[in-house]
Formats: structure tokens, C-alpha cells, sequence
């Protein structure tokens, strides 16, 4: 089958089963917008979940939630660097004024990779190849930057300056002091956000690939650069170390090699071509999270941005990328080292003390020479002035009247001329207990939708008999089970099965199972909207039913089938579900 049908399923599917729709579309739809359906919520609320499982919830307390606004003033996007920097190059056609995005041009006509250049770069480009508007043949103009931040005021009338945040990082590090004071200034330390972002994207043409608004997943993950290895050793376990990725590294990249190299994070590590190992223990953790999603291994790849691809505030970047059958790799997540960047330029703008303290194994000793005010004297001499006095001095640095004092013989303080004889000149030893330290920050960043997508890609099936599965995993499966009555008509046995497949249904979603109840249409009928939907199990109440309790279970991905007693129903289902938790088994895994 080609493609370009295969996808034309694909859609008449995921709209059809109310997975996902352009926005606004009784307007004529916008680009870059989208709205999720019912069982697109579901299965974004899962994934959600269970990057909240694996990312938080199994971090045993290494990784806490927050949430702030979406709103930002301008002074954070400034001091963040956002204001200057967060543009995407343009350029028009000027004969029908279509806008493109420079970089994104060049890759689609001409093949040449373009992130990253700088202006006079690309609009060389554009007149060595003589590219030209793609829908009419017009001529481009010379490519500008474009602020892809959205603008809003805070305040209806002479409201101040806001944009909507394209990150939600930013929030994180504007309220890290207040963060630092909860948990106790404790390091490392990961803090995650979930939300809404805004980036105000030129053309977007690629469904839920580029959007105007999307939702990002991110840990800004704190640390000591001075203990990096040792403390990121103690959390290197050995099943992280020998996780397999796949990486083309920025080196690769430069020698024109296409193909990436898989290794295990220890040789990466050890080989130096991952910088820090706390950007590698989020990698690794990364990988595990898409495999789960059920992208396969070999569709995961890492690829490590060029200096000029990088982001402003990053020293190391791998775009963890999938290969999507509808537009080759795509980037679904940034694992960046952004040092100590963000904070300090919050530390510039605010001039508020986001340090953190680290104490030295065993205090410094250092000598001091120290000018101690004579209070007596001075009081001889300046009477009741001699507060004012010292209040000045106070504010001078010892080291600072020291060195006045020896090269002159006296100090200027408040338009009063001190010499020597005001001072005791004594040398002191004094213990330094440690010191200041802006802390660095890896950071493992998802889009929501581009995840989203690659699910429903990877699961979709169109089958030889031109039915379509979507066999999505379980765990991810936005309804766990359907409960169907196998005959709906008006005779007291179809009647008698109906009411025990509605209190079925109802029992299920008393014990918490996520159930459907459908009874339109044929059972045949009803298999495929569930195989469509992506529930991985239909339970199937008939004539045998009513007499002995039991029902079958239809499995998704086999169209098998099973006998099951109701008094056994949730049990099973719970097992099929994976949610079986054996005790005992765990007690022995920590040897209890
Ligand atoms: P791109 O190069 O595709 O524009 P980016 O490098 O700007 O993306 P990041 O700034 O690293 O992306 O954003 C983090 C994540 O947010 C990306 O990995 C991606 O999954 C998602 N993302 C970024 N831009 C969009 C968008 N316009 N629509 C949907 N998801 C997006
Ligand atoms: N927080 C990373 C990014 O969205 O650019």
C-alpha cells in the first residue's frame, strides 16, 4: 500500500475514533493549533503519567513537581536571554508574500542542512542555489530574524510587557531560592514542571510535529559541578550503564557520517563523547521511557547538536529524535547541559542570591589583617559623631582601609580624615567554613504531542483485510477494557444478557478499571471500533453468560479468545493489565 493512502487512513482514524482535530476548524481552522478528543485526553493523560512515573515518581525523592504560570514578564525572558535570541530566521516571497522559515526552506528544496546559520550564511545560500518560493517561483527576500515569543500585556489598560513562556524551565529557575528553602538546600535535585507552552512558529505545516501551542515535559536537574562524577556514580546503576543507545555524535555529523553508532552509556561515558554523566543518567532514562512507549530501539537515536545548532544557554545538546514513517526523525525531546547559564543571568537581572553554600570536608585556616576602630579616641575626638563614624567604616571592606591606611597614613570616611592613630592594626586568624556556588543544571525536555504522535503512528495497523488496529501498549491504552452484550434485541433472553453485561460494565468501573460500554450495532462491528480505539480487551457477555457466570475476553493484537468465571474477571483482567503486584516477589528483590 502506498503512503500516501496508508496515512489517509491513518487520519480518517485518529478523527473518526476522536483523537485529535484542527482547532478552530468551523472558522477555517489555524495552523499550529489542535484539539485533543476524548480518547486523545486519555491517552495524553497516560503518557503523561507515565513519564511522571518513570522521571519523578521512580527518582525515590531525587525529582520533585511544581507548577508555575504560563503568563511571564518580560524582565524573565530578557534576563533568560529568550528576548534576544529565541528567532527563527524568515524570508518572504515577493510575489505572493508567503513567509518561510529559512532553514526549514533550504532543507526541503535543496537538501542543505541549515539550523543554526547565521543570516548572511543562509542568504548566500539562497542566491548561490537561486531558491525560490516553492509555490510560484517568486523570489525571496533576504532572510531577518523573528521573535517566535508571543506577546501579551499584563493588566487590561497600560498593562506591562508579558510573553506567553516558550519554556516552562524559566519558571523553575525565577523560583528556585523559595524551592531551595522547601527542600532544605538539598543537591542534586531535579525539578520538573508540566505545562502549557507558546512559541509563535512561522509556517507550521506538519500537524502535531509543529505546534503554536504544546505541552512540555521538563527536569531542570540541579547539581554540584565540583561532585558531578561522584555523586552521579552513586545513581549510575548498573542497569543505566548498560543501557544501549543509539548516538550520532556532532564529530560524526562533521565527517558527513549519516548513520549512527549503538553502544552501551558506559562506553560513551567512558569514551568522553557524553560530557556529564548526570546529561547521560537522563539520556539513558530517556531511552528506557520511548521503548515503553513502544517505539522500538532502532527507531531511537540521540543525535548531539553542532556548536551552531545548540540553543544559547547550552553547552552540550543530543535531540533524542524517532523515525516516524511520515517524516523521517523527528525530535521528540532536548537533553541539554545548560551549566550555570540560566541562573546567573537571574542572579545579573534580579540581584537576588541564588547561591548555594558548599562546605568544605575540613575548614581553611587563613591569617587576616584586621583595622579595628580605637572607640575611645575617636570619641575624644569627634564626640557624638562617632556612630556615624562607624557606621561608614562599616561599610568599607577591611581590606580596603588596610591598604589606605598603610600607603597614607589615613582614610577619608564621610568627609572625616582618620589617620592611623584611630586604629589597631591586629592580625587574626579566621576559619573559612566554604564557599559560594551557582549550581549547574542537565536538562531532559519532551514535547507532549510529538510523543503523542509517534504512539499513534507506531500502533497504527492497517491489515491485509483492510481492517485497522491501533495496538497501542497497554499500559498507554486510553479504555482497558469494552464490555460488550453479544445480542441487543427485545427478546427476555437478549434482555437478560444486556442487564448482566451493564452490571459487568458497571462492577469494573467500581474496582477502578478503565471500561466502554457498547452495545450499537453488530458485535463484528463493535471488535473493529474497539481494535480502532486501541482497547486491548473486549469482554463479551452471551446466551452462555446468563447461565453459568461467565464471559469471554477478546485480546486486541490476536483476536483470541478466553472463557473466564465472573468470579475470576477482575483478577484476570488485572493480570493481562500487567497491574498484578506480587508481594512476596518484591520482598525478595530487596532481600526482606
Ligand atoms: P525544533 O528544532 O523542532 O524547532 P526545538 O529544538 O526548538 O525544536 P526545544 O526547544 O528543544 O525544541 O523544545 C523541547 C521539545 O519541545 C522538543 O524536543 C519537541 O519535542 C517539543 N517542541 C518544540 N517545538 C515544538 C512545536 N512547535 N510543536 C510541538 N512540539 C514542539
Ligand atoms: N526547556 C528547553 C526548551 O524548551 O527549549
Amino acid at each position: 500500500m502506498y503512503l500516501e493512502e496508508y496515512f489517509e487512513e491513518f487520519n480518517k482514524l485518529v478523527r473518526n475514533r476522536g483523537f485529535y482535530w484542527l482547532s478552530y476548524e468551523i472558522y477555517g481552522g489555524v495552523a499550529g493549533f489542535y484539539d485533543f478528543g476524548p480518547l486523545g485526553t486519555l491517552l495524553k493523560n497516560n503518557i503523561t503519567e507515565l513519564w511522571r512515573r518513570m522521571f519523578i515518581h521512580d527518582q525515590r525523592g531525587l525529582v520533585i513537581e511544581i507548577e508555575t504560570p504560563i503568563i511571564t514578564p518580560r524582565i524573565v525572558l530578557k534576563a533568560s536571554g529568550h528576548e534576544d535570541n529565541f528567532t527563527d530566521p524568515i524570508t518572504e516571497c515577493n510575489k505572493c508574500g508567503r513567509l518561510y522559515r529559512v532553514d526549514h526552506l533550504l532543507e526541503e528544496t535543496i537538501g542543505v542542512k541549515a539550523e543554526g546559520l547565521s543570516i548572511e550564511q543562509l542568504w548566500k545560500i539562497i542566491r548561490e542555489y537561486n531558491v525560490r518560493c516553492p509555490e510560484d517561483g517568486g523570489e525571496l527576500t533576504p532572510p531577518k530574524p523573528a521573535l517566535l515569543l508571543f506577546k501579551t500585556e499584563i493588566g487590561p489598560y497600560k498593562g506591562s510587557q508579558a510573553y506567553i513562556r516558550p519554556e516552562t524551565a524559566q519558571g523553575i529557575f525565577v523560583s528556585f531560592k523559595n524551592i531551595m528553602s522547601v527542600v532544605r538546600d538539598r543537591l542534586p535535585i531535579g525539578i520538573a514542571q508540566i505545562g502549557k507552552v507558546g512559541r509563535n512558529e512561522i509556517s507550521p505545516r506538519q500537524g502535531l510535529i509543529r505546534l503554536r501551542e504544546f505541552t512540555i515535559m521538563e527536569i531542570e536537574f540541579f547539581f554540584d559541578p565540583l561532585k558531578t562524577w561522584n555523586e552521579a556514580g552513586k545513581y549510575l546503576t548498573d542497569e543505566l550503564l548498560n543501557e544501549e543507545l543509539n548516538i550520532l555524535s556532532a564529530e560524526m555529523k562533521e565527517k558527513g557520517i549519516e548513520e549512527h553508532i549503538t553502544a552501551t552509556l558506559k562506553e560513551f561515558l567512558d569514551q568522553g563523547m557524553i560530557v556529564n554523566p548526570w546529561l547521560g543518567y537522563w539520556m539513558a532514562i530517556g531511552n528506557k521511557f520511548l521503548k515503553r512507549l513502544g517505539i522500538p530501539p532502532d527507531k531511537i537515536r540521540f543525535e548531539e547538536k553542532l556548536p551552531h545548532e545548540r540553543a544559547h544557554y547550552a553547552q552540550q545538546t543530543f535531540d533524542q529524535e524517532v523515525y516516524t514513517k511520515r517524516f523521517g526523525w523527528i525530535e521528540v525531546a532536548g537533553f541539554a547541559y545548560r551549566t550555570d547559564y540560566d541562573l546567573n543571568q537571574h542572579i545579573k537581572y534580579s540581584k537576588a542570591d541564588l547561591t548555594m553554600f558548599r562546605k568544605y570536608e575540613r575548614p581553611l585556616e587563613k591569617r587576616v589583617v584586621k583595622a579595628i576602630p580605637n572607640i575611645s579616641r575617636l570619641k575624644e575626638a569627634y564626640g557624638r559623631k562617632v556612630g556615624e563614624i562607624l557606621k561608614a567604616l562599616n561599610k568599607l571592606p577591611n581590606e580596603v582601609i588596610i591598604e589606605k591606611l598603610e600607603r597614607d597614613g589615613y582614610i577619608h570616611v564621610d568627609g572625616y580624615k582618620l589617620d592611623k592613630q584611630y586604629f589597631t592594626i591586629k592580625e587574626e586568624k579566621i576559619k573559612i567554613h566554604g564557599e559560594k556556588f551557582v549550581p549547574h543544571v542537565v536538562e531532559p525536555s519532551y514535547g507532549l504531542e510529538r510523543l503523542f504522535y509517534s504512539v499513534l503512528e507506531f500502533s497504527f495497523h492497517h491489515l491485509a483485510d483492510g481492517r485497522n488496529v491501533l495496538k497501542i501498549p497497554i499500559e498507554l491504552a486510553p479504555y482497558k477494557v469494552a464490555v460488550f452484550p453479544l445480542a441487543t434485541g427485545s427478546s427476555s433472553e437478549h434482555k437478560r444478557i444486556k442487564e448482566l453485561a451493564i452490571k459487568i460494565y458497571n462492577a469494573l468501573v467500581d474496582a477502578g478499571v478503565k471500561a466502554l460500554y457498547d452495545e450499537s450495532g453488530s458485535i463484528g462491528r463493535r471488535y473493529v471500533r474497539a481494535d480502532e480505539m486501541g482497547i486491548p480487551y473486549a469482554i463479551t457477555v452471551d446466551y452462555q453468560s446468563i447461565e453459568d457466570h461467565t464471559v469471554t475476553i477478546r485480546f486486541r493484537d490476536t483476536r483470541e479468545q478466553e472463557r473466564v468465571h465472573l468470579k475470576e474477571l477482575y483478577e484476570r483482567i488485572m493480570e493481562l493489565l500487567g497491574k498484578k503486584v506480587n508481594w512476596k516477589t518484591i520482598l525478595r528483590k530487596y532481600d526482606l
